[in-house]
């Protein structure tokens, strides 16, 4: 996979801006408040259909523009693509593939892949579990579109569910008559969504454990294992109609409770990563530093099962990680980016070796 150009006009920063990437390392730098980020964002949008600093779509367009416009060319081992985003202010958003219309962005979701690294990324191993479910999701819609689609469904239902327990206490007939069909209808996307995460899971770990031990030649074992709120072993969580009945069971048992606490107890969004190093919590026991490369390890980790999967290597974008990092971990990331495509932002290129160096001044880029 690799993401050869880019044409912007008046996102964030950029008022126009044409950029071409070599297929190795591309390196952006430039003092802070420049653009660097903002350009990352605009790769990664065509990747996740969304923006990974906003959900305010507003916020996207450059000050007092009118629209804004991303156009990206990349190659997969097929052929040469282009996505194209246009955003206007109360409008829907225009995408194309290929010069063909698409209605919905997340229909794009998977053609160009990316695994997107931000220092806030270091922390996912002591982050709640939210951080660790993102994780997760980004990784799993960008490999699965019916991933994302169950994923899309479940969080309607829950709105839905959710706001007839909030209901409950006035209306407590409807909430009777209409319960078992929002559960039915949870349990089930939530039984495909935790059967996709505990595999996911299953083989990122084997990755998780090389990384980590080529990067601290310690002897010590760190797992990544699915904790979905059903408390079982991840291998069950392969026969979905089984998991299905357990939910639904456990969305119908308790409904006082619920409508006491004013939202849905049991179900995928309130899943977790169960991390640990030679069996105990990494999250409470590990060290700072052990986190540390947990967390670089589960990154690299994303992209290596990315790869295993679709059979190409997703493009590596770091944001700013290279300054967070000390000359252990920095030397080891380093060496895990050769023979693939990665644009990296940097205050400071001369840590960075090689690739090609673009200037980034005030939202406009020069090489
Ligand atoms: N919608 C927008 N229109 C114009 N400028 C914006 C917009 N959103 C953010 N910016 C500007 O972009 C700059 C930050 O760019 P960023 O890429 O995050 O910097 P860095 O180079 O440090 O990564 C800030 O100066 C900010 O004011
Ligand atoms: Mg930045």
């Amino acid at each position: 996979m690799e993401c050869n150009a880019i044409r912007i006009k008046n996102f964030r920063n950029i008022e126009v801006a044409e950029i071409e990437f070599d297929s190795g390392v591309n390196i952006l730098a430039g003092d802070n408040a420049q653009g660097k980020t903002n350009l990352l964002e605009a790769i990664s949008f065509t990747a996740l259909g969304k923006s990974f600093r906003t959900s305010h779509e507003e916020d996207l367009i450059r000050f007092g523009a009118e629209s804004a416009e991303i156009s990206l060319d990349f190659t997969d081992s097929s052929r040469r693509q282009n996505i194209t985003v246009r955003m206007m202010p109360g409008r829907r958003r225009r995408i194309e593939q290929n010069k063909v219309k698409v209605s919905r962005l997340s229909d794009i979701v998977g053609a160009f892949r990316t695994v997107l690294f931000c220092p806030e990324h270091l922390s996912l191993v002591k982050d709640g579990p939210g951080e660790r479910r993102g994780y997760l999701d980004i990784a799993l819609s960008q490999l699965y579109p019916v991933y994302l689609k169950s994923l899309q469904r479940y969080n309607q239902i829950l709105k839905q569910r959710n706001q007839l327990i909030r209901n409950a206490e006035d209306d407590r007939k409807t909430f009777n008559e209409t319960v078992e069909f929002w559960s039915q209808q949870l349990a089930h996307e939530a039984a495909v969504i935790a059967r996709y995460r505990a595999q996911y899971l299953k083989r990122a770990e084997k990755h998780i454990r090389a990384c980590f031990d080529e990067m601290t030649n310690e002897r010590e074992l760190p797992e990544a294992v699915y904790a979905g709120s059903s408390h079982k072993e991840p291998e069950s969580y392969e026969d979905t109609e089984q998991t299905e009945r357990e939910y639904f069971d456990m969305l119908m048992a308790h409904h006082d409770r619920e409508i006491g606490a004013g939202s849905t107890l049991w179900g995928i969004h309130k899943d977790d990563i169960d991390i640990r190093i030679n069996g105990r919590s990494a999250r409470s026991f590990a060290s700072q530093g052990q986190q540390r490369s947990l967390a670089l390890a589960m990154k690299l980790a994303e992209g290596e099962v990315c790869a295993e999967i679709t059979g190409e290597k997703p493009v590596f974008l770091f944001d700013d990680v290279f300054s967070e990092l000390d000359s252990t971990r920095r030397a080891y990331l380093s060496g895990k980016i050769t023979n693939r495509q990665v644009i990296i932002t940097t205050c400071e290129p001369s840590g960075i070796a090689g690739g090609k160096l673009i200037r980034v001044e005030n939202g406009r880029y020069t090489v």
